[in-house]
């Protein structure tokens, strides 16, 4: 749900489980005053985060406060924080509930609904996890307003993904959104917030027909093939660039910018899709993100992870999702090497 007063949402929602079964697991750049006081596990935001010991770190928290199976997890924070806060409820006791109160925009169109829970393993990106909902995820837009702007773009890049598979009006909406503007002023946040809710109904629509990922899902995975390669070689090397945020690697929207432009690429190749979308989403990519940096050098490591990705139906075959129109994905895509080494030699030449 999208909320204007934060405080309200969640004490509607929280006031079926008992005061001292209510917990907090939440990223340490957060200012939690406008929620009530419970426990709190502050956490590091980011890849590193997303690892077992973490999750180990939850559990006890959760046995420390003596949680039973009727508490009540709150995960507040980016997608690193709501992925493993989902995992860690799934499997303390057999699950627990838990609400998502995503404070990134990336976390509030994409990671925080849904339902996809997980950690990195073996240097694989959300390599171990389980299917568990949250019981709700409260959306409070007025967060966005400490964001800093390549988090606001990271986010934006999943909403341009949603927009790609979801319709045409939806992305003219946001090819016109302006991130030019320095401040996220009250108009910005107002449309900025019914895009948000547009993106939630996008992919609230593809989760219900098809929640375990058996099929249709498969979409929203669009631009995640290239894009997991590319996190999972700077999770391997490091980061390799100057103008990478602030905490050294890219945020993951950047990651799957790159992959939606490889991947539309091959979309024009392959499926015939509007080779005029493939150049807004380069020009999009120039204007605002910069190019990857990252040029990987190593093409053959490049495609090995592809190749393990664990979205791939067939051991050492390339799958991606593709599109033959706005709102067409076409899952289950299988990719020659020579096509993906055509698709990041587009993507490395822009
Ligand atoms: N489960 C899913 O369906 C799904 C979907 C998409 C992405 N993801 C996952 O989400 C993760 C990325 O999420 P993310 O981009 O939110 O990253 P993140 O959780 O690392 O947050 C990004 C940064 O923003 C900071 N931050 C958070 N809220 C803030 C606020 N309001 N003001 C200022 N700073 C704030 C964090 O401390 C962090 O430094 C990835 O691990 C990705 O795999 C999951």
């Amino acid at each position: 749900m999208i909320s204007s007063d934060l405080y309200a949402a969640f004490s509607a929602l929280s006031e079926q489980y008992s005061n001292d079964q209510i917990v907090y697991v939440a990223d340490g750049a957060i200012d939690l005053s406008e929620l009530p006081t419970h426990p709190t596990l502050v956490l590091n935001a980011g890849e590193s985060g997303k690892s077992l010991e973490t999750v180990q770190r939850i559990w006890d928290f959760l046995f420390e406060h003596q949680i039973t199976r009727r508490g009540l997890m709150v995960c507040i924070g980016g997608g690193t924080t709501t992925d493993i806060g989902g995992f860690a409820a799934a499997t303390y006791k057999r699950g627990i509930d838990y609400i998502n109160i995503p404070t990134t925009l990336l976390a509030m169109v994409d990671a925080s609904t849904g339902g996809k829970t997980g950690i990195n393993y073996r240097g694989f990106k959300n390599s171990i996890g389980a299917f568990y909902a949250p019981v709700e995820t409260i959306v409070w837009p007025k967060w966005l307003k400490t964001l800093p702007t390549h988090e606001l773009l990271s986010g934006f890049a999943e909403m341009l993904k949603t927009g790609l598979i979801g319709n045409e009006q939806l992305w003219h909406r946001l090819l016109q959104f302006d991130w030019d503007t320095p401040q996220l002023d009250e108009a910005l946040l107002n449309e900025l917030s019914s895009l948000i809710e547009e993106c939630i109904a996008v992919k609230e629509r593809i989760v219900n027909s098809d929640p375990h990922e058996k099929g249709l899902r498969k979409a929203l995975n669009l631009g995640h093939t290239f894009g997991h390669a590319l996190e999972e070689i700077q999770m391997e090397h490091g980061p390799r660039s100057n103008d990478t945020p602030a905490n050294g690697t890219w945020s993951h929207g950047y990651a799957v910018l790159y992959g939606l432009i490889a991947e539309a690429y091959l979309s024009v190749v392959i499926l015939d899709f509007n080779r005029t979308i493939l150049l807004q989403l380069s020009q999009l990519m120039l204007h605002y993100y910069g190019r990857p940096e990252c040029k990987c050098s190593d093409r053959e490591r490049l495609l090995e992870l592809m190749r393990q990705d664990k979205k791939n139906e067939h051991a050492a075959e390339i799958n991606c999702t593709l599109l033959r129109g706005i709102g067409e994905p076409v899952i289950n895509q299988a990719i020659s090497d020579t096509q993906a080494l055509e698709a990041w030699e587009y993507l490395f030449s822009l």
